[in-house]
């Protein structure tokens, strides 16, 4: 049989990338920015595996013209980037950094300049500092401390942004802060999680709220990984480690956003923290799902771990491309269709992507074709599961720049776009022109 070709996206498909703030932006000293939780991380011994830190990083906050001009290049119509809230607020609450403020504005100017629809990212893990001292998110109060940044970051770019984020990723930023310790702050305790976990969820519905009074025709959105999580080699004593983890990592924030209530075992545990009125003050109407996925997650009993939890290993053979992260196309489109089973809503898929250790090649060209592979595997999944029904308004890559991958430093890259390290010279990798092309042959003529 002759193949058919793909069907094309809707016109109106939004093809896009993302970054995120700390791992880009580097100039952590500059214009007055307070001090991250991340910051504080990097110079924790043995905090990044590659003793690295993120003071440079792609250094995007001096060269978001350049940065801006290869997407253009590539043809997206979507940048999705985050505000660090310790540029906006350097000690978190209280007095704000002008200076701060304004490389938003110059960075928001030249993306829409470009054609490109600027997508904010409130949060993307960069608590100041300053409230990771008073307790950071396991203190209720954090919630109302960001409700308030948010009003500011609102107020001021409102007029020229539309399409908001209020968290990216919160059972990462909360299971590996305060639970297993591979993110800042590298908390390990129970009952800290299960206070982070609730306290982030009041503060993503009070968020909902200030979006919607400061940003008339404001589209707002939650960013949700989900990963299918499976009992190492399939045994039965793994069935209660991987339920729990599944738990934690893919139900504890959209379900009480989406649905009013926490799953069976977070609700029984949480319940301490939980006072009247809180689920309305969760549940708040959003416009569609953000989900970042990569792979799924393999769980194994262990109770040396704070939740008697532990990260198992992949089925033996299962391609990772040298990474480590298993290659599971399928779990992609069966995500698609749980999460439109689930919560009945749009999803814009605001990560995806591929790592590898890509290198210059002697002719000055950098050759990723693993993840040329893998963007076509995961597209084609994608569109399977919408013709199955999910309705699926976006795609965005994760990364356009290589960048600082948090806890394991600059091994592992992401990016459509090369970024030396030492020169910081950018340089599109074969796959940005095949993401380009991509892009171009959704949107010609039919
Ligand atoms: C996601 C994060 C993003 C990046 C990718 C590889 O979990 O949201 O910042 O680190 O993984």
């Amino acid at each position: 049989m002759p193949d058919t070709p793909a069907p094309r996206m809707p016109q109106d498909f939004v093809w896009g990338v993302s970054t995120s703030a700390y791992q880009v932006e580097g100039a952590v000293r500059d214009d007055g920015r307070g001090m991250s939780i991340w910051d504080t991380r990097c110079i924790t011994k043995g905090g990044i595996g590659d003793g690295s830190n993120a003071d440079v990083a792609c250094d995007h906050y001096h060269r978001a013209a350049e940065d801006i001009a290869l997407m253009r290049d590539i043809g997206v119509n979507a940048y999705r980037f985050s505000v660090a809230w310790p540029r906006i607020q350097p000690r978190g609450r209280g007095a704000v950094n002008p200076k701060g403020f304004d490389f938003y504005d110059r960075l928001i100017d030249g993306v829409l300049e470009a054609g490109i629809e600027p997508w904010l990212c409130l949060y993307h893990w960069d608590l100041p500092q300053a409230l990771q001292d008073l307790g950071g998110w396991a203190n209720r109060d954090c919630a109302g401390w960001y409700a308030d940044y948010a009003a500011l970051v609102a107020r001021r770019y409102g007029d020229r942004v539309k399409r908001w984020v209020t968290f990216n990723e919160f059972s990462v930023f909360t299971l590996f802060g305060y639970a297993i310790p591979w993110a800042a702050p590298g908390i390990t305790d129970r009952a800290q999680h299960l206070k982070a976990i609730h306290h982030v969820n009041l503060a993503h519905g009070a968020g909902v709220d200030v979006l919607r009074a400061l940003v008339p025709g404001a589209s707002i959105g939650a960013i949700h990984n989900r990963q299918q999580v499976l009992p190492e080699h399939g045994k039965p004593e793994n069935a209660e480690a991987a339920a729990l983890l599944d738990e934690h990592w893919n139900l504890a924030f959209p379900d009480p956003q989406l649905l009013g209530h926490y799953p069976p075992r977070i609700a029984a545990a949480i319940e301490p923290y939980v006072q009247a009125g809180d689920m309305a003050r969760i549940c708040r109407p959003i416009d569609w799902f953000g989900l970042n996925h990569y792979g799924p997650i393999f769980a194994k009993t262990d109770p040396s771990w704070t939740w008697g939890y532990a990260w198992g290993d992949a089925p033996a053979g299962a391609p990772d491309y040298g990474v480590g992260w298993a290659i599971f196309p399928d779990a992609f489109r069966d995500e698609l269709l749980e999460i439109t089973r689930r919560y009945r809503m749009p999803i814009v898929i605001t990560e995806n992507g591929c790592g590898g250790s890509d290198t210059v090649d002697a002719d000055g060209a950098v050759n990723d074709p693993h993840r040329i592979a893998y963007f076509r595997l995961y597209i084609d999944r994608m569109r399977d599961a919408m013709r199955q029904g999910a309705d699926v308004r976006g795609y965005f890559v994760w990364s356009l720049l290589d960048n600082f991958e948090w806890g394991t430093g600059y091994g592992t890259r992401f990016g459509l776009v090369h970024v030396d390290f030492q020169t910081l010279k950018r340089t599109p990798k074969a796959s940005s022109r095949w993401y380009a092309d991509l892009i171009r042959g959704e949107r010609a003529v039919r």
